[in-house]
């Protein structure tokens, strides 16, 4: 059986995580196995929703990963020929910061995201937070004497739209966006790791002093930045460590700069005390309501031929604790079916010159039903409710 489109992106994140376990303990072979299965996955991904908005950020996943790969081969290769006119040590002395530089600069997203507020459905606390901490004070820092929030975490169950806001946030802004997935980042920070970090950031305030515009780092799955506590080796403990003073810096010397660290996670009890309150707001993304739902089924309807007695209102009601990506997850499929059947069916033929082509017919709530039968949602309810628990405690908005 083929596997949702959630499911993929999870893997991804699971299969990135193992590759960087396998990386920093140095076992080549296992590293590289698991990067080139996150790119697998990530790949179909790309290949169900040619379309989607999201794409820019995870191609930019393949390709940190498919880097790694080539440095983890490159590392056991042949010694590249030397020039003879430059010594050894030289040469890989410019070599060596010419990727520093490289490395960093290629996540300043040239191509930003194109996601406006409104695609994102549902979020309402969420949304404003973010517009008031980052596109007011852009506006009119003299408003804001005694600076504002500069760190930001958003957590929540997997497919609630945490990338797409922080996406949403950087096409709104006249700014720039460094994205950072920091399971594949870990991987170009292990060793060097804490130098990394501090070039990181440097790289950012840079951006930030440069133009006086917004500069957003996003930290995707900023919890694999901590490592699992329990076997924490010493460089990782340091990389945390430099990232937590990083954060200092932003909140207080680098005040006025237009830096802001916006991380995200789905699983927020990983995080420990004190880098959590290194993030001022800590914004929970919630399952959708029913209204949500609704709005969620419209949108991802939109293209779609619906018969006329389907309500949107019933449809959401069906799929209570379903996730916003689930539910595009549940439209594609349900597309899907009339689509192969139209194929399936004993009249179908290509389309005829100066024929209108032939169409799949309109849903109906029955083939709703059908996929409901099928798909039960990705979050279940103790997770739900684990959200619920680290939420009354942590939650800063
Ligand atoms: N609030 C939302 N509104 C509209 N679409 C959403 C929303 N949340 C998720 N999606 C859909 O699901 C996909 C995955 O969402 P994503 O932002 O990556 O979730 P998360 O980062 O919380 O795991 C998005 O590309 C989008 O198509
Ligand atoms: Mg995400």
């Amino acid at each position: 059986m083929s596997l949702a489109p959630q499911e993929l992106e999870n893997n991804a994140s699971k299969y990135a995580s193992e590759a960087i376990k396998f990386d920093s303990q140095g076992a080549r072979g296992m590293a590289i196995a698991n990067y080139q299965k996150a790119i697998d996955s990530l790949v179909k991904l790309l290949q169900l929703y040619p379309s989607s908005k999201l794409n820019p950020l995870y191609k930019e996943r393949c390709n940190s990963y498919h880097n790694r790969i080539q440095a983890l081969q490159d590392s056991h290769g042949v010694e590249p020929a030397v020039d003879p006119g430059v010594s050894h040590e030289e040469k890989k002395k410019s070599v060596e910061r010419q990727e520093d530089e490289n490395d960093f600069e290629e996540l300043v997203m040239k191509e930003k995201p194109n996601v406006s507020w409104t695609e994102v459905i549902g979020l309402e606390d969420a949304k404003s937070a973010l517009r008031e901490s980052i596109i007011y004070p852009t506006k009119r820092p003299d408003l804001f004497p005694l600076g504002w929030p500069k760190g930001m975490l958003l957590y929540g169950p997997p497919g609630t739209g945490k990338t797409m806001l922080a996406a949403a946030t950087a096409s709104e802004m006249d700014g720039y966006f460094i994205n950072v997935d920091a399971s594949s980042m870990m991987s170009k920070w292990l060793g060097e790791a804490e130098k990394n970090v501090s070039k990181l950031f440097r790289m950012a305030r840079k951006y930030a002093e440069k133009e006086g515009k917004p500069v957003i780092l996003f930290v995707d799955e900023v919890d694999s930045l901590l490592g699992s506590r329990n076997s924490e080796v010493g460089g990782e403990v340091r990389t945390k460590n430099q990232f937590l003073t990083e954060m200092d810096g932003v909140n207080g010397k680098g005040k006025d700069l237009m830096l802001y660290v916006i991380g995200a996670t789905n699983k927020p009890w990983s995080l420990d005390w004190p880098f959590l309150r290194r993030f001022q707001k800590r914004i929970y993304v919630s399952l959708p309501t029913q209204e949500a739902r609704e709005s969620l089924f419209k949108q991802y309807t939109a293209d779609l031929s619906m018969g006329p007695r389907i309500s949107s209102t019933e449809l959401a009601r069906m799929f209570d604790g379903y996730s916003a990506s689930d539910i595009k997850d549940v439209c594609q499929a349900a597309h899907l079916t009339t689509v192969h059947e139209l194929f399936d069916s004993p009249d179908y033929h290509e389309p005829i010159e100066g024929e209108i082509a032939q169409k799949p017919r309109s849903l109906s709530t029955a083939d709703f039903k059908t996929i409901m039968s099928r798909r039960k949602p990705s979050v279940s309810t103790e997770m739900v409710r684990a959200y619920h628990k680290w939420s009354e405690e942590f939650r800063a908005l």
